[in-house]
């Protein structure tokens, strides 16, 4: 499908006491809540702040999504979408709430050429929706409400234009993104449904993600034997065999990859021993190895540096390769992230896959978590760019 008007989202700020609506161009309209802020409507009904603003109030921290979701089902609903509630079963968690991804897409055709995708969970503590200046604070304005919030706006805003047809492009918002992707594997190995590109959405300040690097993280575990520190003959030191292999994790010479960077190694935790005057019988460390490239060749090489050592266990602990994405879009700037996301919880076979959205990862899981107004309104015309470049796509 071909459009060629982009929509640009031009806006003037008009004074304003009690009004609600000023008309614009279509069904570009400007909306001056008292906050002052500049809005997007649809149709003269959806309106992107009170969709984000209504996301955000509702609490959603991971594994306490069930009323976003449902919240996000009526209003996907009641805009004419079909819409599917999927209930993801995670039995290990022995949760009692019932947890739903949210599939919409339009007509009959679960089967859609691209999916727009984000999450509906967050991290916690909730704290509600403020404005101050044309800032809107609140957990989960940025991270991925600001995302989920205008990927339906530039949805609805596509279908109300006739830009989008049947079988084109589908909805999917998922939960439990902030623990373990659990939400967006659910929906890979269950729903049954086709897609061939992914835009996902993510505070990557309206860029581009190139990627983002890989992760291995594992433990290892000295056993020695306790004695009295006067005595060492006595005993086993577990430290004294720990803190040279640790010495030698530091020196291991790790990948760099020239487009995500170094690979870079945090010995995050250490624990040995009970007293100075005691030969430590055990000692226990967790490192992570942020991986750019080459991640078989680096676990290869962890591997063969703890083999064969004595007194020390070696275990894994997570293992996730560095994803990258499609960046090269004319009209948009690229960003290198270090952080994980859904992408490879989406385990169909996809030939292209996009990483953007409002809002800085720096302030994403904050305090003062906020996102830019102007952010918003410029994610749909990113959005909609990105959706007109996927659907000419081969
Ligand atoms: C779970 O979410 C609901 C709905 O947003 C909220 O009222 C409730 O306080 C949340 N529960 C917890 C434990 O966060
Ligand atoms: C999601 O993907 C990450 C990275 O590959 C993986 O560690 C995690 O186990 C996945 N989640 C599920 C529920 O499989
Ligand atoms: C999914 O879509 C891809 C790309 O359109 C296609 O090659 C593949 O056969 C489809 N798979 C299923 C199970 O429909």
């Amino acid at each position: 499908m071909k459009f060629s008007t982009i929509v640009a989202a031009v806006f003037t700020a008009v004074a304003c006491v009690d009004c609600r609506v000023t008309p614009e161009t279509n069904n570009q309209v400007l909306l001056q809540f008292d906050t002052g802020l500049k809005d997007y409507i649809v149709d003269d009904k959806y309106s992107l702040l009170q969709l984000h603003k209504s996301l955000v109030d509702i609490s959603s921290v991971s594994f306490n999504e069930t009323e976003v979701a449902k919240y996000l089902e009526q209003y996907l609903t009641d805009a004419g979408l079909t819409v599917e509630l999927q209930l993801v079963e995670e039995p290990a968690y022995n949760l009692k709430n019932k947890r739903y991804n949210v599939y919409a897409y339009l007509g009959d055709r679960r089967d859609t050429k691209v999916v727009m995708t984000s999450h509906i969970d967050t991290v916690p503590p909730f704290f509600p929706y403020r404005v101050e200046g044309s800032k809107i604070y609140g957990r989960g304005t940025n991270d991925a409400k600001g995302s989920v919030a205008t990927q339906v706006i530039t949805f609805l805003d596509l279908v109300s234009k006739k830009m989008i047809n049947e079988g084109d492009v589908s909805l999917l918002f998922v939960v439990g993104e902030e623990v373990n992707g659990g939400g967006m594997k659910y929906a890979s190995d269950h729903l049954n449904a086709n897609w061939s590109i992914g835009i996902f959405g993510e505070p990557t300040e309206l860029k581009l993600g190139v990627g983002h690097k890989g992760i291995y993280i594992f433990e290892l575990f000295a056993e020695g034997k306790a004695a009295h520190s006067g005595y060492p003959q006595l005993g086993v030191s577990a430290t004294e065999f720990l803190v040279p292999l640790l010495n030698d994790i530091l020196q291991l010479q790790l990948p760099h990859s020239t487009l995500l960077g170094p690979s870079t190694i945090n010995i995050g935790r250490i624990e040995a021993g009970v007293a100075a005057n005691v030969i430590p019988a055990k000692g226990f460390a967790q490192v992570s190895i942020r991986v750019a490239t080459d991640y078989d060749k680096v676990v290869e090489s962890v591997k063969e540096l703890v083999k064969d050592r004595q007194h020390i266990t070696f275990k894994e602990y997570q293992g996730v390769r560095p994803q990258y994405l499609d960046y090269k879009v004319p009209g948009f700037d690229s960003i290198i992230l270090a952080y994980s996301t859904d992408v490879p919880n989406l385990t169909l076979p996809l030939s292209h896959r996009f990483l953007y959205g409002p809002g800085s990862i720096f302030v994403a899981h904050g305090d003062h978590e906020y996102v830019e107004n102007q952010d918003l309104l410029d994610a749909i015309d990113g959005y909609t760019r990105l959706i007109d470049h996927a659907l000419h796509l081969d």
